[in-house]
């Protein structure tokens, strides 16, 4: 069979990055996929179980900040189309340890985009119809009022140093298409959930501490806004972007989700409940929300305007809320193994310095 594209997606042992392979996997069968993951606390082999080496797919354990890795893999795999996820992508982190941010979020992405550069528009152009989508975030437009959405003129304004090194990134990725006229193209997304998101942001951390009777840490007031997006309607929008959009534009994928954090935690809550009965306490599982100390520099609001996403590439989101929610707390429910054996491995030390169990 002769594939039609070869893909690199790099961070592919990630959250949204095992989705999108998994989904390519089943939806794109002519599609060859080069994973390159440097297996990071937050990468995890086994959110790729089940998919095997040959000649649909091959694992790479690697840096992508390593030049000489990079561009024999291009050059090795004939990569004709880039789906660039790999960073370090927790806000929390990023406050407590900028380093890493800035090296993988920025120079990973200067290595991918040089790489590319020398692979597609040097004295050997082998590959036809080149494109490296580089796949960012909502925050990098900053923090929004009571109203108004982000759109793909929103002027940017980071404020964490998360999203001012993917910002960074964007910057990177738009000047090589203006300059260079590699085939790049952006997409900014909102806050995704479902299956695979590892136990330290918001979603699934409720959910494992729910299922220990631990605190369900809500950060200030708990009234902070997030447009939640269904992680199998953003890898649908990737694909939309790779075979519909165009190179050197910007695409917004949002949930049309707005939410407030409280809101969240209280529907995982009522939705153990309901699945499960109440706690061992005999309370309901709401009892366990603990307003803690607010995150320094908490932006407040994120929302996306898809319009443009919707009009020019058909786009839309298809998970209400309520039902991405109940399909992700039914798939953490039938894999608390794989929540468990993160929580007992490598991240037990950060975990259990932050969560105490509840009397
Ligand atoms: P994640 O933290 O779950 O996964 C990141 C993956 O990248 C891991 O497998 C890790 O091992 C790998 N990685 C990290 N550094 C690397 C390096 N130097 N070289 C190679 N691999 C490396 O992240 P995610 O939530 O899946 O996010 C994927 C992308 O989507 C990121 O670029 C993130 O900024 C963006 N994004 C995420 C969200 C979200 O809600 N999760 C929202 C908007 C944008
Ligand atoms: P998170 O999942 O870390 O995503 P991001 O910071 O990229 O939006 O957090 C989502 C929201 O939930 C954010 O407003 C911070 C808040 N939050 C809490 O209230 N408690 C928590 O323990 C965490 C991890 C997040």
């Amino acid at each position: 069979m002769k594939n039609k594209r070869t893909v690199l997606v790099t961070g592919g042992c990630g959250f949204i990055g095992a989705n999108f392979i998994r989904m390519l996997h089943s939806d794109c069968q002519d599609w060859r996929v080069v994973n390159l993951d440097k297996l990071t606390y937050a990468g995890n082999l086994k959110n790729l179980d089940g998919i095997r080496e040959g000649e649909r797919y091959r694992f790479v354990r690697g840096d992508i900040c390593d030049a000489e890795l990079v561009a024999k893999l291009f050059v090795e795999e004939r990569i004709d189309t880039v789906v660039h996820f790999a960073a370090e992508s927790h806000v929390d982190r990023s406050i407590t340890g900028p380093g890493a941010f800035i090296r993988t979020n920025i120079e990973g992405t200067f290595t991918l985009l040089e790489a590319a550069k020398k692979a597609w528009l040097g004295g050997n152009k082998s590959v036809t119809q080149p494109c490296f989508l580089h796949v960012s975030t909502d925050e990098v437009y900053g923090s929004l009022g009571e109203t108004g959405r982000f759109n793909e003129t929103t002027a940017y304004d980071p404020r964490s140093p998360y999203s001012a090194s993917k910002a960074s990134s964007d910057h990177l990725a738009s000047a090589y298409f203006h300059t260079y006229g590699l085939p790049v193209r952006i997409t900014n997304c909102s806050n995704n959930y479902g299956p695979y998101q590892f136990p330290e942001k918001l979603i699934p951390l409720v959910f494992n501490n729910a299922m220990h009777n631990k605190a369900l840490p809500v950060y200030g007031d708990g009234k902070n806004v997030r447009d939640w997006l269904f992680v199998r309607d953003h890898c649908e929008a990737i694909v939309e972007v790779l075979q519909k959009g165009r190179d050197g534009q910007c695409y917004n994928i949002g949930g049309n989700n707005e939410k407030e954090n409280l809101e969240v935690v209280t529907l995982i809550c009522d939705l153990l409940d309901q699945k499960l009965g109440l706690a061992p306490s005999g309370q309901p599982r709401r009892s366990l929300i603990t307003f803690v100390t607010d995150r320094l520099g908490h932006d407040r609001r994120y929302a996306i305007d898809a319009t443009k996403i919707r009009e020019q590439l058909g786009w839309e989101p298809k998970a209400t809320f309520e039902k991405g929610m109940e399909e992700t707390v039914d798939w953490y429910l039938a894999n608390r193994k794989w929540v468990d054996a993160i929580v007992n491995g490598s991240y037990r030390q950060y975990y259990a310095a932050m969560y105490s169990e509840q009397e």
